[in-house]
């Protein structure tokens, strides 16, 4: 039987923080949950959720990975928790890593994550800051694999903004040496870190491209992913963005370049005829319903590993 690899005491704030041996190691523990090939109890221990932003599937995934495992949560946020009237994370940190096993934290700043995990005394897992969304990436590659099997050959088109879930497609991608290219407006552009570790990473630094042009981009990709074009946190920059993106919507005519093969993701939550168009989302190549599905599997594989 697939035993979970021992993640004990390990954070996973980046998505750079586990192997590329360890990415195939809960993809596969993730499958077998997903097969009901595999029962693992984690009974009475409990995952603390802070959430300093709105989610839906991240949360819930959360709740529901851990009660598979025979645990339970707690779910904090700054209006019903000390947390909103300015008690300092390292207090926060202290105090929920005494109760909880393990903490999962969506906060704006990377720089709050890091502190959370400086501070607790359990293991910190990223469940979205602006930077990243390591959680998401795992589950993303799961879709993929499940479609193509393995990540050889496979091009990866992410069209829109360069930020936390392209950072992480990037970073995990470059772990797994699929091909990645990024299309956004001028000014949208990844954050050159995150470029500069991924192409530290890949074997060929040419697999990695950042393009300001859609159409190109998407010539013969076989997954085609797009997230919204303002993040939480980006509310008053919504007018701006939109005239920004024009261009970079995913309508079919933008897919009818890509492979005949392709399939498309979406993080969610989406934005109709923003970044992508109805009849795309609702089409036949659409694996974004799997994909947020996969978000549990993914996350029952990360919790077994880290409570291991
Ligand atoms: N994709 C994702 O993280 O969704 P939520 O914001 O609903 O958690
Ligand atoms: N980029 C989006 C992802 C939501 C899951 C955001 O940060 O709001």
């Amino acid at each position: 039987m697939l035993k979970p690899i021992k993640l004990a005491n390990r954070n996973f704030l980046s998505s750079l923080d586990i192997s590329r041996a360890e990415i195939f190691h809960i993809l596969d523990i993730a499958s077998s949950f997903k097969n009901r090939n595999l029962n693992i109890e984690f009974k009475n221990k409990v995952l603390g959720l802070i959430f300093d932003k709105s989610s839906t599937r991240t949360r819930v995934s959360f709740q529901v990975a851990m009660s598979r495992l025979g645990g339970t949560t707690v779910d904090l946020n700054p209006l019903t928790s000390q947390i909103g009237r300015g008690e300092p994370i390292r207090d926060t940190a202290r105090v929920m890593s005494r109760y909880c096993d393990v903490l999962a934290i969506r906060t704006f700043k990377q720089s709050d994550l890091e502190e959370y995990a400086k501070w607790s005394s359990r293991p910190v897992i990223n469940a979205l800051t602006d930077l990243e969304h390591p959680c998401q990436a795992l589950a993303d590659y799961m879709t993929i694999k499940e479609e193509f099997f393995d990540f050889k050959n496979v091009v990866l088109t992410f069209i829109g903004d360069g930020n936390n879930v392209a950072h992480s497609l990037i970073l995990c991608g470059a772990l797994l040496g699929v091909e990645i290219r990024i299309a956004c407006p001028k000014g949208y552009e990844p954050n050159d870190l995150v470029i500069n570790k991924a192409k530290k990473i890949y074997e060929n630094e040419n697999l990695l491209k950042i393009t300001n042009e859609p159409i190109t981009a998407v010539q013969g990709a076989n997954v085609v992913y797009t997230d919204v074009w303002s993040s939480m946190g980006e509310e008053n920059q919504k007018a701006r963005k939109d005239k920004d993106f024009i261009g970079f919507t995913i309508d079919k005519d933008l897919m009818s370049k890509a492979d005949k093969d392709a399939i498309i993701l979406h993080c969610l939550p989406a934005y109709r005829s923003k970044e992508i168009t109805e009849e795309v989302m609702e089409s036949q190549k659409s694996r974004i319903f799997e994909q947020a599905e996969n978000r549990m599997y993914a996350q029952q594989a990360l919790l077994s590993c880290i409570l291991s």
